[in-house]
């Protein structure tokens, strides 16, 4: 059971006060003292996340995860059941397709499973870039648009050199939807709103696998059958399962930024006819969507939030993922250049672009280890047309990205222990505020994480662990690890639809303890 407690002394204790203090982002506007080294001072302040502001986040989520199954669908925290009974456990055989979408990319994969012994004996994919008419068009044009390139790379199966299926035998295919899906069974659900940049007129409420057949069959046959829907997360901690028992939580930190975890059948609530009542599956939280007053939000947060496209949602998911860091960067930079003359007299025509500065930007200017930051000095210069900086403006703009970049980090740690907590795996140190001090079995927890934030981002995921670390202790969490689940939302999906094909054919199912 999860216990609440009351903030103020202990959040008091660890220095943090918050941006309430009489310097705060909006007085500073006005006040004699508005140099960079003061903005950045109270920038830095109000981003701040000590450890013990991390704990409460953590315990926030995970009291949020436990409304969410609670009340399913009332909550800011979905929590989507995904109505799978089982995962995969390495002993499949055979090919298996998966396909891909919740990005700017649609990828489509096929894989040749040969149980423990063989693994996965070969894979390939294809992955094309998704037209910004598509992503803002109709359902029609995104789901004509998935089908063909299905089944043009279907159509290639047997050139390949991959094991053919037989004419009489379906495809069996995973889908990879990344985006907040209604589940109503393994292999159908509606979409119930669109994110990380696609504005779909239509669909929301539909089914989405059916959408793809109908659009599949309007391309003519390729015997086909969608088995599982399911999110990215779900398909990173999948692949992580196959090789390893202990995987229990997926993450991705990427564009976006979502989390599911292994969680007990009977605990889902709108599941009609679960398996046996201690069978396990896996719940896609939908993290993204977590809000909380304990967030460290900043004016960049608030001014990114009323020009999204969803104004109001995915607070969380605002302030860690690859979509919107560079973007909280630029703004920081556009008011200090308005406020501080951080670029001279004159405001850069392209800072006042929203998106001209991208998270890759950020990561490259931040991973700049030259005494006179000079990669700092070109992006800044390529990025937002700026030539000439003194090192005290390079120094400057580094530590806005190493502050946005940590706040990120750190607050994808809280996730994290949120939903060890959730799940009872987080150590003695959370016991004394966050759960009841009887379930203390200490088990290894592994945490599937893909996603650019954390591949190809070391200081982000540096923060990231060292965070988990101050929270749970170093003893605790030595049994907590964090891998990299490349191409999980891939891989998982196709693997996925291995397992359960599988346990069709033995007629037996259930998630292995
Ligand atoms: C979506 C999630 C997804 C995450 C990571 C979010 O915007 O709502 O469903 O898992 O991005 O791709």
């Amino acid at each position: 059971m999860i216990t609440t407690q009351k903030l103020t002394g202990d959040l008091a204790d660890d220095g943090w006060k918050g941006a309430s203090d009489d310097c705060n982002m909006e007085n500073l506007k006005n006040s004699e003292s508005c140099d960079p080294s003061s903005f950045l001072r109270h920038f830095r302040k109000s981003s701040a996340t000590p450890v013990m502001l991390l704990r409460h986040i953590a315990q926030a989520m995970a009291t949020e995860m436990q409304e969410g199954l609670d009340h399913p669908g009332e909550r800011k925290l979905k929590m989507l059941p995904t109505y799978l009974e089982c995962l995969p456990t390495g002993n499949e055989r055979g090919l298996f397709y998966a396909i891909d979408l919740g990005g700017t990319n649609f990828r489509v994969l096929r894989v040749q499973l040969d149980g423990k012994e063989g693994r996965i004996l070969k894979q390939e994919s294809i992955q094309v870039p998704i037209p910004q008419e598509v992503m803002t068009g109709s359902s029609k044009d995104l789901f004509g648009f998935l089908a063909k390139t299905i089944v043009q790379f279907v159509s290639r199966e047997a050139d390949l050199g991959f094991e053919c299926v037989a004419l009489n035998q379906k495809r069996d295919i995973g889908f990879t939807f990344s985006f907040p899906v209604n589940q109503t069974k393994v292999n159908g659900g509606s979409i119930n709103a669109w994110t990380k940049g696609f504005s779909i007129s239509d669909g929301v409420g539909e089914d989405v696998v059916d959408q793809l057949e109908i659009a599949l069959a309007d391309m003519g046959s390729v015997n086909t059958k969608v088995v599982c829907l399911v999110n990215d997360t779900v398909g990173t901690l999948a692949q992580c399962r196959y090789w390893n028992d202990d995987a229990m939580v997926g993450v991705i930190l990427g564009t976006g930024s979502n989390a599911c975890y292994v969680e007990r059948a009977a605990a889902i609530s709108c599941w009609s006819s679960p398996p046996e009542a201690d069978d396990l599956t896996v719940v896609n939280i939908e993290w993204g969507n977590f809000c909380s007053e304990l967030l460290p939000r900043t004016f960049a947060d608030e001014g990114l939030d009323a020009d999204s496209l969803n104004p109001g949602q995915q607070e969380f998911e605002k302030m860690i993922g690859g979509m919107y860091l560079g973007e909280i960067l630029r703004r920081v930079l556009l008011k200090m250049a308005e406020d501080t003359g951080l670029f001279g007299s004159e405001i850069p025509e392209r800072l006042t672009k929203p998106f001209s500065l991208l998270t890759p930007h950020m990561s490259t200017m931040h991973g700049d280890d030259t005494s006179s930051l000079e990669v700092v000095g070109s992006v800044i210069e390529e990025a937002i047309g700026v030539k000439y900086t003194t090192l005290a403006t390079r120094k400057v703009v580094y530590d806005v990205c190493d502050i946005i970049a940590e706040r990120g980090a750190r607050l994808s740690a809280a996730g994290i222990v949120g939903i060890l907590t959730k799940i009872n795996r987080c150590g003695d140190l959370m016991l004394s505020c966050l759960t009841t001090p009887n379930d203390t079995e200490v088990k290894k927890t592994v945490i599937a994480i893909d996603g650019s934030l954390y591949e190809k981002y070391p200081k982000f995921r540096n923060y990231m662990e060292d965070a988990m670390k101050e929270m749970l202790g170093e003893d605790y969490a030595n049994n907590v690890t964090t891998t990299l689940s490349k191409d999980g939302s891939g891989v998982g999906a196709a693997l996925l639809a291995a397992a359960i094909s599988t346990e069709l054919r033995l007629g037996d199912v259930g998630v292995t303890k």
